[in-house]
Formats: structure tokens, sequence, C-alpha cells
């Protein structure tokens, strides 16, 4: 088989850039490990930039998402007992979008497969060759038969666990990395959501977030251990504990049967740089931010705007975008690295954590919810800096 760009992973990253390159002309193949249905149904992100939802409207596949995405101007920060707005919109002109990953992920699938693009689901064994010559493959194993597509380039969009970064020889990559001490127990209930807003709550016994799906679907995170046993979270305990956490809410709080139930860990990672020969890293398999500053989604919808201009202009003879591929994904990537640190060391609690690093934590909250200059900061990374900045 031969195609012109290979991609591995059928997650946000790999899927939207077989859909912008379509939209080019120019063909790919989608290797993914999992099955159609898997993809379809795992439950993550929620939180879009207004960049991000720009980039799927521009690109046709939004017709959805203005229909059934929650469109918000503001979020919520409660600690000390108190709430405080974070009027986004005011401060910034920029609103901010609540539709599900996984309903991205369907409609990125639909546009594809109704322009008869192919995806190969439940692939496994994937190997990359020839990074450094001009045409690398993929080989894999697909219903028991091994198959190798040639390619002109390899993205590798196969996320945090993905295999492409692994084929980059060692010692070119430089891994940065941060573990934090704790986890977030994720909940989905049918429950509708009280609070029109997000709401992110600072308090003694850890972080927890309100957040939304649908007018009629709650999700919310707990801050707990990264080895917490799930099987010792009844819902009796996880909504009392909610209510407990988000101080205040609890005379609001609607309860509902819980659906689903996880623990994501939380890790900062960058790799620089993010390309080796013909192998181009995006999204997940290239960075990793703790899920506070709802980032990760959408830095790796901007990685794939800048790979699928590059690759665009490469095949227009111009391949000067594509050597600063890495380059300008990065500059936006640390700025939502230090930003989703920054927020995670803000509102978790660490253990060992003295009075004085509490007083530290309150006194910054406050600042940030007191003062418009520092509310403007926040709100100006939450909602998104504009892609002119960051990324040309
Ligand atoms: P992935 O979505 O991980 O996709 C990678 C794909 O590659 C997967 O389908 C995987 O099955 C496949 N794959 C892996 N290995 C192989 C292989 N060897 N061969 C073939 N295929 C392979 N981000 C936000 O922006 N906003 C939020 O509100 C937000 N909230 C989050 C909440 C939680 C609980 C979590 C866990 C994450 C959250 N994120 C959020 C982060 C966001 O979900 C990720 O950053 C996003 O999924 C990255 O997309 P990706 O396509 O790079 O990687
Ligand atoms: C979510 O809706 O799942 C969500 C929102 C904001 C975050 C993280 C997750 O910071």
């Amino acid at each position: 088989m031969r195609t012109q760009v290979g991609i591995v992973g059928a997650g946000p990253a790999g899927l939207l850039l077989a859909h912008l390159l379509e939209r080019e002309g120019i063909e790919s193949v989608v290797l993914e490990d999992r099955s159609r249905r898997y993809v379809e149904e795992r439950v993550r992100a929620g939180l879009l930039e207004q960049g991000t939802a720009d980039v799927l409207e521009r690109s046709g596949v939004g017709e959805r998402m203005r229909r059934e995405g929650l469109v918000h101007h503001g979020i919520e920060l409660r600690f000390d007992g108190a709430s405080h707005r974070i009027a986004i919109t005011d401060l910034t002109g920029r609103s901010i979008m609540i539709y599900g990953q996984q309903e991205v992920v369907k409609d990125l699938i639909a546009a594809r497969l109704a322009c008869g693009g192919p995806i190969l689901f439940e692939v496994s064994d994937v190997a990359l060759e020839g990074l450094d010559a001009r045409s690398p493959a993929i080989s894999a194993t697909q219903a028991g038969t091994r198959i190798r597509i040639e390619c002109d380039y390899i993205a590798g969009c196969d996320g945090t666990h993905g295999v492409c970064r692994g084929f980059i020889p060692g010692g070119v990559l430089t891994h940065f990395e941060r573990e934090y001490p704790f986890a977030w127990l994720g909940i989905l209930a049918k429950a509708p959501p009280v609070s029109h807003e997000l709401i992110y709550s600072r308090h003694q016994r850890g972080f927890a977030l309100y957040t939304m799906r649908s007018p009629s679907l709650t999700r919310a995170y707990l801050q707990c251990k990264p080895d917490e046993d799930l099987a010792a979270w009844s819902d009796r305990r996880i909504w009392d504990e909610l209510h407990v956490r988000l101080q205040g809410g609890a005379k609001r709080l609607e309860e509902g049967e819980i659906v689903l139930r996880g623990v994501t860990p939380m890790r900062s990672y960058v790799c620089e740089p993010m390309q080796y020969g013909r192998l181009f890293l995006a999204g997940d398999a290239a960075h990793i931010v703790p899920p506070t500053g709802a980032k990760g989604l959408n830095l790796a919808v901007h990685d794939i705007c800048v790979l699928a201009q590059a690759l665009v202009a490469a095949y227009r003879g111009e391949r000067s975008l594509l050597e600063r591929y890495s380059e300008r994904c990065l500059r936006r990537v640390w700025r939502a690295e230090h930003f989703s640190w920054w927020m995670t060391s803000m509102l978790h609690r660490f253990d060992g954590d003295d009075p004085f690093q509490e007083r530290l934590q309150l006194a910054q909250l406050e600042y940030v919810t007191g003062s418009r200059a520092a509310a403007t900061s926040m709100a100006e990374n939450y909602a998104g800096l504009p892609y002119e900045e960051h990324g040309r």
C-alpha cells in the first residue's frame, strides 16, 4: 500500500489531520489499535477553546457542535467558602465551549467515512522504518495479516502511550517531565447540571471540579490518590465528597445515577523536538498537561493546524514550514505547560503542605479573583491565546 501521509492514532489529533489534509487533496491512511466503538465512546476532555471550536467550524465539522455545544462566558473559582467569577468573555472577548471529546471524534470519523478516506481500526504491532529516508513506511498487523504502507511523511498522533516516539533514535529527544502526587477521580452522572458555568474549588480535603456534558449530564472530578481504589468509592461517598468540597454547592447540587467513573493520573511532559526526519509527533504523543487548565485537546488541535499547513506547503515545494514545525508548536506548548502547572499548584492540596504554603495558595487565588489585571491574564490563558501570536 502507498499513501502520502501515514497517520498513527485515531484520536482528535490523527482524525483532524486526516480531515484537514483531505480538504487540501492530500491522501492519508489512519491506523488505530482500538475499535471504532471504543474511540467513539472514550470519555475524556470537554472544554474547547474558541480557537479550537473555530477550527472545527471552519473545516466543516462544526455543525453538530454548534447545535449541541454549550457556550460559556465565565468560570467560577471557589475557595474559603466563597465564590468568585472570572468573566472570561468580558475580559478577553472570547468564549469557551463545552462539547465532549468523544463527540468531536464521532464528527471527525463521520466526515472521514463520508469522503471514503481509510481508517484501519484494530491494528496491532505498529512499527515505523526509514524515518530519515525519502520514503518511510508503517507496518502493522490487521486481522492476522501484516501490512506495509509506504508514505512521504508519518504523523505520530498515538497519544501518551503510543509507540511512534519510541522509533526515534536514542539521544535525539530531550524529555521534560513532572509527576504530581495526586490524580483525579472523574465521574459522569445522569443529573442536570445546577451551575451554568464550571466550578473549580480549592478545599482542605482536596480539589473538586464541577462540569457538564449536556443539560442532563453532569461531569465532576475529585482530587484523589494516584493509586486510588475505585471500589472504595460508592455513589453515596462520591456525592457526599462533592457536596463538601464544592462548599456551598451543597444546597444546589443535583444528584443522579453515576454511569461512569475512572481515575486519571496527573503528569506534565514535553519532548523536544517534536519531529525527526519524516516523522512528526502531535498532541499527547509529544506533550501532556495535567487536566486542570483544560489544555490537552486544545494543544493537540493547534499542533495539527500547524502540521497540516506545513504539509500543504511542502507538497507545493516549500519545506521550510515543516522544518520549523516543532519550533512553531513548542512556544504554545510551553505556555500551556506553565498555565496547567500553575492552575494545578494553586488549586490542589499537596501532602505535607504547611500553613505557609496554604497562605500562598490563598493569596494567589485572592489576587487572581481580586485584580482585573490578574484575572485577565488567567482568562486569556484559559480561553486560549490567539493562534497568530503562538505558532506562527
Ligand atoms: P489521544 O486522544 O490519546 O489519541 C491517540 C490515539 O492513538 C488513541 O485513539 C489510541 O487508541 C491510539 N493509539 C495508541 N497507541 C497506538 C498504537 N500503538 N497504534 C495505533 N494506535 C494507537 N483536554 C482539553 O483540552 N480540555 C479538557 O477539558 C480536558 N479534560 C480532560 C479530562 C480527562 C479526564 C483526561 C484524561 C484528559 C483531558 N484532556 C483535556 C486531555 C485530552 O483528552 C487529550 O489531550 C487528547 O485526547 C489528546 O488527543 P490526541 O489525539 O493527541 O491523543
Ligand atoms: C471537562 O469538562 O471534562 C473538563 C473541563 C475543564 C477541565 C477539565 C475537564 O479543566
